[in-house]
């Protein structure tokens, strides 16, 4: 597997998982039907924002995350990311390369923090994941989300200095 900057051509191989990631309505504060064109824009964000592709040796996409500064001005040097792997790849690591990559990458571009605005605190394996890669819980906003199965649930606010 190797991780390399997505070009708009990788958009026919993310949307297919990015889409079903949405419309399960389990991790994503996301409209569960959002449309292909609202998604891609808010994949592909302007410059200084980055996306990238973890691809296998065939150049399969396997996975996908964005990130860029979650604040302006003073606050500018705080980053964010957010992260979808395809179901029929999750387990095999790819998640946790995309994390390392997005941190690692982060600090060499000069952020000196990374948050996570809203991991849904059912989503245990990616609160476990972001937990080994140094992300805290610095707070949980009771009821935030709405699970389709588990009704009103906690979003995690998870941060970590670089
Ligand atoms: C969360 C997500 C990014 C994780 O990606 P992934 O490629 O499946 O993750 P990894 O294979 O790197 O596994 C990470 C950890 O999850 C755990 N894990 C893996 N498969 C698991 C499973 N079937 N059940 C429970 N935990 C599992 C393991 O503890 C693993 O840690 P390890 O490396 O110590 O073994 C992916 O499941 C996903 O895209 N989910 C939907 C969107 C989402 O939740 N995005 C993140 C929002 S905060």
């Amino acid at each position: 597997m190797r991780i390399r900057e997505a070009r708009l051509d990788d958009w026919s191989a993310i949307w297919p998982f990015m889409r079903d990631i949405a419309a399960a309505g389990e991790t994503f504060s996301w409209d569960r039907d959002i449309s292909e064109e609202r998604a891609r824009e808010r994949w592909f964000p302007e410059l200084p924002g980055r996306t990238v592709v973890a691809v296998d040796d065939d150049g399969a996409v396997l996975g996908t995350a964005v990130s860029g500064p979650n604040h302006e001005g003073p606050a500018g040097h705080v980053a964010t990311a957010s992260f979808m792997v395809d179901a029929a790849r999750a387990g095999r690591g790819v998640g946790r390369a995309l994390g390392r990559h997005v941190l690692d990458q982060a600090r060499a571009d000069g952020f000196r923090a990374m948050q996570f605005n809203a991991v849904v605190e059912t989503n245990t394996r990616a609160v476990a994941l972001w937990r080994s890669l140094g992300m805290e819980i610095v707070a949980t906003l009771p009821q935030a989300f709405h699970h389709p199965a588990h009704g009103y649930v906690g979003l995690h606010v998870m941060y970590q200095l670089l």
